[in-house]
């Protein structure tokens, strides 16, 4: 009996094995990105950007502010109309598509959006729940299961109740990224998760992000111009920068590389084509401190985060901004309409 169970378990440990090793030979593509050209009247955003997004990992599009990384990401989702270029979803090209079944393929993917893109009136709970209750028949009971558990796997348990405007920056994204995870996608996109959030609880976030990736194998698409997200998360980096994908390999590949636009973006050096001296490594150098907090409650998380230095969590300014307790958060913390695909 014994034996049995430690073969089993040896069996399994060499088809993991092989599975990282064909991985890591071969990647599958998730999105195929062929001559994406976009622009606004007489401003080309992104022009002729060629790349294959890999199956299963995290990819990371990094470039400065305006370069066009939102953009992008709303491309590749069908919510921009392309002026040139293929996305290849599948067997599925999107610009060819039908409005029909481009919500279809919209489906596949989960998004979290720059500053959670709340709803400033309802709960955490309902934020979360809304695209359950919006997008499919399921029973209450059904999608209280689903909400609870996505809420719990984003280390958020215990705020259900809470409004938008009571709760924390970090806070607000995991519930953004909880409300994304609903529909189980198999894309999940990130703008910015790391904009507004201190060293800190960013690096709370990556870990998470990180975990998540491996407890749900989904392709993920992280848009940042964060070089301390860009280093804890990316499997795969893309530069953008002056309309073009100046570059595009794996993480590895992409810190050694020669292209001095590149070189200069990630080393988040002073000097060179870009000039950004914010950039200088944020929140680096405090390795070992930061875990994943999915399945924590958010107590425990928020406790984490302040042992590890966070600043005064923003929630106590939050809700003295937010007046009154009850529907003093009535105002929507963003663009709510994107939510859901
Ligand atoms: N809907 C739009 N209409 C016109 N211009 C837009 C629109 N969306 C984005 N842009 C322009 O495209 C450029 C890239 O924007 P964006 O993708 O938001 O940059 P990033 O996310 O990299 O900071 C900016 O110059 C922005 O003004
Ligand atoms: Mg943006």
């Amino acid at each position: 009996m014994a034996r049995t169970e430690v073969k089993t378990a040896n069996a399994a440990e060499a088809t993991a094995s092989e599975e990282k090793q064909a991985q890591n030979g071969k990647t599958e593509t998730e999105i195929s990105v062929r001559g994406l050209t976009k622009s606004f009247g007489s401003q080309t955003v992104l022009e002729d950007i060629t790349c294959d997004i890999p199956k299963g990992r995290i990819t990371l599009m990094l470039g400065p502010s305006g370069t066009g990384k939102s953009v992008f990401l709303k491309c590749l989702m069908g919510l921009l109309k392309l002026d040139r270029g293929e996305i290849w979803v599948g067997e599925k090209n999107l610009p060819t598509l039908a409005r029909k079944e481009l919500y279809r393929v919209r489906r596949k993917f989960g998004v979290l959006f720059q500053d959670g893109a709340l709803f400033g009136s309802m709960s955490v709970y309902d934020n979360v729940a809304f695209p359950l209750r919006e997008h499919t028949r399921k029973g209450e009971r059904e999608i209280r299961d689903i909400v609870n558990e996505k809420i719990s796997m984003v280390g958020l348990q215990g705020a259900e109740k809470k409004l938008p405007g009571q709760i924390s920056g970090g806070m607000k994204k995991r519930a953004g990224l909880a409300r994304a995870l609903v529909l189980d996608p198999e894309i999940i996109l990130f703008d910015e998760p790391d904009s507004g959030l201190d060293p800190v609880r960013t690096a709370f976030l990556n870990e998470l992000i990180l975990d998540l990736n491996k407890q749900l194998g989904s392709s993920m698409i992280v848009v940042t111009h964060d070089i301390a997200t860009a280093r804890r998360v990316a499997d795969y980096i893309g530069m953008l920068y002056l309309r073009n994908l100046v570059q595009f390999g794996p993480a590895k590949d992409m810190f050694d590389s020669k292209i001095p636009v590149v070189k200069q973006f990630l080393a988040g050096a002073t000097e060179g084509p870009i000039g950004m001296s914010e950039e200088a490594d944020r929140g680096k150098g405090d390795g070992g401190k930061f875990v994943s907090t999915s399945g924590m409650s958010a107590e425990e998380t928020e406790r984490l985060e302040r042992e590890a230095g966070a600043p005064e969590e923003d929630r106590e300014i939050a809700e003295r901004e937010a007046g009154v307790r009850d529907g003093g958060g009535s105002r929507a913390s963003g663009d709510a309409s994107q939510g859901v695909a």
